[in-house]
């Protein structure tokens, strides 16, 4: 009984997924195609960020669309670590010129292709104005090559990770229920805020122990950004603390992979699909996709 209730649930599920690929395809065909940009940020560190990124990229992929992620928490490897490859160019070598952005493309499961950041954007300051365009051709062809980039970033309010912030067109925030984490959260919104009051922020609660306590915190968080900040964030949803995605972090392996039934895997295929609904917005205008957030974030880093 309970296999064929589970039979007829992944059917529905399916039948779902392709209505929201076959939405997605159409509105690329009809909007000029550049790639969607979405850094995935939270306050405090260790929330789950990086599984989030490449969970969500499987999911996405899963859909139908081409997906590409940006390890930006430097000096940490994060992603390698997850999918246990080790890439052998970052970022760094296309910026010094010694790589094309193709060749730092690294292959991960599901089609899904991934890059190392390297020791940092630091390198980019310091180009001429010449090298600099040299960079954002080049990895302006990632606009041909993805429908979504994830820039999984480090934690906090350091001035690096706010640059990738607000360079982006949306931001993944993702908190867990623990308030330190949410106060951290609370001051990442707040200084986005500051910058941008039109910034769509996106909030993921990770960690939930149950749909009470994610509902409760994802409402937490909008009201006193909507009251406190006049800052009106949009809820994405949330993931349960799963023992599934501990097991499988052990394992070098996504969750969505090696336990694609498990309660965490499901909740990120729910939350992709919202993401694909919501690609109707249009954020930035004229400055779209990576060449686009690129210019943005070169203008923060010489301000
Ligand atoms: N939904 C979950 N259920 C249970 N454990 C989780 C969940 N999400 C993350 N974790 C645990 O939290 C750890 C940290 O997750 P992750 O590395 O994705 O966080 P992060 O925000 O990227 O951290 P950092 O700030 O260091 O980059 C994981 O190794 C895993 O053990
Ligand atoms: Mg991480």
């Amino acid at each position: 009984m309970r296999d064929q209730a589970e039979k007829l649930r992944q059917i529905i599920e399916n039948l779902k997924l392709r209505q929201a690929v076959n939405q997605a395809n159409l509105v690329n065909s009809i909007k000029k195609k550049t790639a969607r940009v979405i850094t995935v940020t939270s306050g405090k560190g260790g929330v789950g960020k990086t599984n989030i990124s490449v969970n969500l990229a499987i999911a996405l992929s899963e859909m139908g669309l081409r997906v590409i992620i940006l390890d930006a928490d430097f000096g940490l490897a994060n992603i390698d670590v997850l999918f246990g490859i080790v890439p052998q160019f970052t970022l760094v070598d296309v910026i010094n010129s010694k790589k094309n952005i193709l060749e730092v493309l690294a292959d991960g499961p599901k089609n899904i292709k991934f890059i190392s950041g390297g020791s940092g954007v630091e390198e980019l300051v310091k180009l001429e104005k010449e090298q600099l365009e040299k960079f954002v051709e080049n990895i302006g062809l990632l606009d041909k090559l993805a429908d979504v980039i994830l820039i999984d970033t480090g934690a906090g309010l350091s001035d690096n990770v706010m640059n990738f912030v607000m360079a982006a067109d949306e931001v993944l925030l993702v908190t867990t229920p623990e308030p330190t984490s949410i106060t951290d959260a609370y001051a990442l919104v707040k200084m986005v805020s500051h910058r941008d009051k039109d910034k769509v922020v996106k909030v993921i609660v990770n960690r939930a122990e149950d749909a009470n306590e994610g509902n409760e915190i994802l409402n937490k968080l909008s009201v006193v950004s909507q009251r406190f900040l006049a800052f009106k964030l949009n809820q994405l949803g949330y993931v349960y603390r799963d023992e599934m995605v501990i097991k499988a972090v052990k394992q070098q392996q996504p969750f969505s992979i090696s336990y694609p039934k498990s309660h965490a895997a499901r909740q990120i295929r729910e939350i992709s699909k919202k993401l694909i609904d919501a690609q109707d917005e249009k954020i930035n205008p004229g400055n779209s996709g990576v060449k686009g957030f690129v210019n943005r974030l070169v203008n923060f880093l010489n301000a």
